[in-house]
């Protein structure tokens, strides 16, 4: 059967960051979001005009790394809520026709997850250290670690216990790496999905997907001298920057995902998963969405692609030959919890609201699903969050700024923070909003026909009466600094030089900011044609 009109296939879905949407119930006013802030906002989501939301783990959780640390799968974090609230969410969100798509933390659990304090309570060699990847050290004294790894948040990849065994962690020391050659942690994960499943979640959003399994000898990464200490970018699928890797992307992990597939097709309801990949070429990404695997990757070569007609043409092209070899649909995204706003990204200010918005209607256009980051219907940019305030485990490991200032609460009314965020005892957010968002809030925008908001929300509607057929061929070419996308009779072009141009022939049927009618078409500005 063809997955061309599964729901799923071209939705956009809104990436709700659970600590930072809205804060409700049940401690309300402690300045962290929560299930039931969610379920009181969800009419703005309704509103907006999305097909989904994808929230971010709200699991049992020491919050080390805000959630991405999971100590209980099957639980609600106290600080969320409790299960109740999720049922009361999925029931609302599925009342006013929102899907919804929950978290899954797989590579990885929280230092706090019973089977990583049975494994330090147990010796050596146990079944109980058999889940995780515990080695001896190098050295004559075994005090150095077992392999040359670095974690993703900086510094070694691997901590040393108390009786001097090591444990890895691709990411922080709270966040040890579980041993998928394990047939109990296979079996574990599916007794979890089979957990959200039952209770009527429409999806899951797969976290480290190309992780799980490592090159199983655990042998060094070979690093070239003239690539030590650089960082693997969003930008090297466009680059194809290939390097060594023997603990990403492994052969095995591909079965994880035939496993999962069966078990959501077992339900009703066309039921999702989304990779969260950060494969090394377009053409890797496609594997995981083989028809037996998972639905869905983020095609991360959209999102670090430069300001450039030529970029973007280029990017357009490769990510919709590459997923045509696996015969599944496209996703396109711009912004999220880990990476800088792309306004921000675009140049900042006047300059990169304006592309932020270009680039966010070129996206709308595509074939496929696209998704959005909360916050990026009000244009918010990148807060400069203050050191005292940072809070991102990279930032304690490396001294760099990490990734708060995507992270900031939504301001969704009134002049002054916490803007309506929760609180009504004044209790400020986790992480302190600027004090000039007032004209940023929901209330603002909803009062102004020019506003982001107002211009998201007509972006969403024109979509769903402009492209009706997930499948129409696309193309994209740059012609200079133009960037021209076809697709279903409609011709969408995106200035991105530095000068007006003359507006080719057709109505407009939305612009990405004003367009007067002077027969031009004005620089970081994107119309659609017909
Ligand atoms: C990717 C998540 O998006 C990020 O926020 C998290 O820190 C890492 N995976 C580790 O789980």
């Amino acid at each position: 059967m063809s997955n061309t009109h599964k729901w799923w296939y071209d939705a956009v879905v809104y990436q709700v960051y659970v600590r930072s949407f809205a804060d409700g119930e049940p401690v309300p006013g402690d300045g962290i979001g929560d299930l039931p802030g969610i379920t009181a906002r969800l009419p703005h989501l309704r509103d907006l005009g999305v097909d989904a939301l994808w929230i971010t783990p709200f699991y049992r959780s020491p919050q080390k790394d805000h959630g991405y640390d999971v100590a209980d799968y099957e639980d609600v974090d106290p600080l969320f809520g409790e299960l109740a609230d999720f049922d009361a969410l999925l029931a609302r969100a599925h009342e006013l026709g929102l899907r919804v798509i929950v978290d899954l933390v797989p590579n990885h659990t929280s230092d706090q997850h019973v089977w990583f304090r049975a494994a330090l309570a147990a010796e050596p060699g146990s079944p109980e250290r058999a889940r995780y990847l515990f080695r001896d050290g190098r050295g004559p004294a075994g005090d150095e670690p077992p392999n040359n790894w670095s974690s993703v948040f900086g510094g070694s990849a691997w901590t040393r216990v108390a009786d001097g065994q090591w444990y890895l962690h691709l990411f922080d020391s709270t966040q040890p790496d579980l041993d998928w050659r394990n047939p109990e942690v296979g079996d574990m994960f599916e007794g979890v999905l089979r957990f959200w499943l039952d209770r009527g979640v429409d999806g899951f959003r797969v976290d480290v997907a190309h992780g799980l399994y490592k090159e199983a000898s655990l042998r060094d990464q070979v690093i070239p001298e003239e690539t030590k200490g650089r960082k693997k970018q969003a930008e090297s699928m466009v680059e194809r920057v290939l390097r060594d890797e023997p603990m990403w992307e492994q052969p095995e992990v591909h079965d994880v995902y035939r496993r999962w597939r069966k078990v959501l097709e077992e339900y009703d309801g066309d039921r999702m998963a989304v990779a969260e990949a950060w494969t090394q070429t377009a053409e890797s990404m496609a594997q995981f969405i083989r028809p037996d695997e998972l639905h869905q990757a983020f095609n991360f070569g959209w999102l670090g692609t430069p300001w450039s007609a030529k970029d973007f043409a280029a990017v357009i092209t490769s990510s919709i030959a590459a997923v045509a070899t696996a015969a599944a649909a496209p996703t396109w995204v711009l912004s999220n919890h880990d990476v800088v706003r792309h306004p921000t990204r675009y140049g900042g200010g006047e300059v990169g609201l304006a592309r932020g918005r270009a680039a966010t209607l070129a996206m709308l256009a595509l074939p496929g699903s696209a998704y959005l980051y909360q916050g990026e219907e009000l244009g918010l940019e990148q807060v400069d969050v203050p050191p005292e305030a940072r809070q991102d485990p990279s930032w304690f490991r490396t001294g760099q700024p990490g990734r708060d200032g995507c992270r900031v609460p939504l301001p969704w009314s009134g002049s002054a923070p916490p803007y309506g965020f929760g609180g009504a005892d004044g209790t400020q957010p986790w992480i302190p909003q600027p004090t000039d968002w007032g004209g940023l809030t929901v209330e603002a925008q909803e009062a102004d026909p020019d506003s982001t908001l107002a211009f998201y929300r007509r972006a969403l509607a024109t979509r769903r009466t402009v492209f009706t057929g997930a499948e129409e061929a696309t193309t994209a070419e740059a012609d200079g600094d133009l960037l021209v996308v076809r697709r279903a009779g409609v011709t969408v072009v995106v200035n991105t030089g530095d000068l007006p141009v003359p507006l080719p022939a057709g109505e407009v049927l939305i612009s990405s900011t004003a367009v007067s009618d002077d027969g031009m078409l004005p620089p970081d500005t994107a119309v659609w044609l017909r």
